[in-house]
């Protein structure tokens, strides 16, 4: 028999197959819920404050009181790391629980239901770093709050079926003629020297990694600007990136079928790349140091 897969159901940790949700939960229901995933190295999360405080942005836009501090999480998540070892991503989701009836309106005083798993994090393939990977494109026709991390994530699933459908990787999205992000990452673009991101607003979601690129760009001293990227730009640009907690930074070298510049990764992805999985690997060293 395999070992139990342990995963942590409002609090207690516990079998998976053991959890068993009421059909009647708002996250089912109406998928009124929030969720985050973080990715894990050698056992030490990535940036798990900054998940947990998004987490808690994405909570407020809801109206969804939290259960827990961003330290009670960190120590919820720990508890259920340490049957996981390894290379893992944390997904966790917090719905807003198991009202009486069905009824749209908010009910008051409600426990909400906290769901957290461990699933092992394969890094891309050389081959995806070494030759990029191919992306359709979509006008973005989900909501207005794409800045919460919610469990309704159908816009989202329909354009990343538009991708597999078309045997890419992801869907590029532009919203009255401007860059947002794809179904499940951020997208940069490269002009030159510089590297273009979208604004930090309501139209994307505001990935960890995303503002991890930004923090190994500043330091690498690599030129970024944040600021509205036009569909003319995202097609005439020198590379193209996507980012995301699995994904860690990717290079998109077709775009609907057509070569993105050379239609190789270019220099800024490789320097990116490399300053990316020097991170990755300090994370590692810094649990073997505490160990
Ligand atoms: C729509 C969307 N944008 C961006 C991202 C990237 O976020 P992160 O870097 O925190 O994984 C994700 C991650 O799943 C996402 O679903």
């Amino acid at each position: 028999m395999s070992p139990a897969n342990i995963a942590c159901f409002n609090g207690a940790l516990m079998p998976l197959e053991e959890i068993s949700i009421s059909p009647l939960d708002r996250g089912f229901v109406f998928g009124d819920g929030v969720y985050e995933v973080i990715p894990v190295y050698n056992g030490v999360m990535l940036r798990a404050r900054e998940h947990f405080e998004r987490l808690q942005r994405s909570m407020d836009e809801i109206r969804l009181a939290n259960p827990y501090s961003v330290d009670e999480w960190i120590a919820l998540a720990g508890r259920l790391l340490a049957h996981h070892p390894g290379n893992q991503s944390v997904y966790l989701q917090v719905t807003r629980g198991v009202p009486p009836k069905r009824d749209h309106v908010m009910p008051k005083g409600l426990k909400p239901t906290v769901f957290m798993m461990c699933q092992p994090l394969p890094s891309p393939s050389r081959e995806q770093v070494d030759n990029g990977v191919a992306c359709i494109t979509a006008n973005d026709f989900r909501w207005e709050k794409c800045n919460i991390k919610s469990i309704s994530l159908l816009g989202n699933v329909i354009a990343r079926q538009m991708a597999a459908d078309a045997d890419a990787t992801e869907c590029v999205m532009f919203r009255d003629g401007f860059l947002t992000e794809a179904s499940a990452s951020n997208v940069f673009a490269v002009k030159g020297s510089t590297v273009l991101a979208p604004p930090m607003d309501n139209l994307i979601l505001l990935g960890i990694t995303y503002q991890l690129l930004l923090d190994l760009a500043r330091d690498g001293d690599v030129k970024l600007e944040v600021r509205k990227v036009s569909e003319a730009e995202v097609r005439a640009a020198d590379e193209l990136w996507l980012t995301s907690s699995t994904k860690e930074v990717l290079a998109i070298t077709t775009l609907d079928g057509k070569p993105v510049g050379s239609g190789k990764p270019g220099p800024l992805f490789r320097r990116m790349h490399a300053l990316y999985q020097d991170y990755k690997a300090r994370i590692g060293r810094a649990a073997e140091v505490a160990a």
